[in-house]
């Protein structure tokens, strides 16, 4: 079994995840950063995996351009998506925001993997913003009150990264 993964990434956080399911999955992988380079010949896959992290709602313009550009031909494949994102209940609201609501039905599998906030990597706004969206997680209020502008906050989720990826493996 042949599988594709390709992905992008701002911070980290989604190539690790991506780093992550390439170690899990079986057969031949090739791991692609879509900021980098655009993949060859998707014609010798058995299944393509995308990822992506969410900036206030959306995908990456890498992400939805592979996406757009190569839509037929991934109906026909075992198709899998995971979102890096800190708020994964809405994963719904943002594949049909991102992807349309048709492409859903043609999904093996999607998660959403969790999130990483580095806040010494972030601008003015972005910190704002991510202190928002951490705050209005549930039970995090007085957490949000301790961040500075060296606090990393990890919430990948390991597990759902590894269920994922069984279930990709299940060909
Ligand atoms: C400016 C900014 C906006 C974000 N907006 C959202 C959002 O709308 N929804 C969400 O669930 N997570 C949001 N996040 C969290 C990111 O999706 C999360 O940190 C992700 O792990 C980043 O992945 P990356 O480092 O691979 O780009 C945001 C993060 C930043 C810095």
């Amino acid at each position: 079994m042949k599988t594709l993964v390709v992905y992008s990434s701002k911070y980290g956080a989604t190539k690790k995840c991506a780093q992550m399911i390439a170690t899990e999955l079986q057969g031949e992988v090739e791991l692609i950063n879509l900021l980098e380079k655009k993949p060859k010949e998707l014609v010798k896959f058995d299944q393509v995996i995308i990822g992506a992290s969410i900036y206030v709602g959306s995908v990456s313009k890498v992400v939805k351009s592979f996406y757009e550009e190569n839509k037929e031909f991934l109906a026909t494949k075992r198709l899998g998506l995971f979102l890096s994102c800190m708020e994964g209940s809405k994963i719904e609201e943002y594949i049909k925001l991102n992807f349309g609501e048709k492409e859903i039905k043609s999904l093996v599998k999607q998660i959403a993997c969790g999130g990483i906030l580095d806040f010494g990597k972030m601008n003015f706004f972005e910190r704002t913003i991510c202190k928002m969206i951490y705050k209005n997680k549930e039970g995090q209020n007085q957490e949000a009150q301790k961040i500075t502008k060296k606090t990393v906050l990890d919430c990948l989720d390991e597990k759902a990264i590894k269920e994922f990826a069984k279930t990709m493996n299940q060909f």
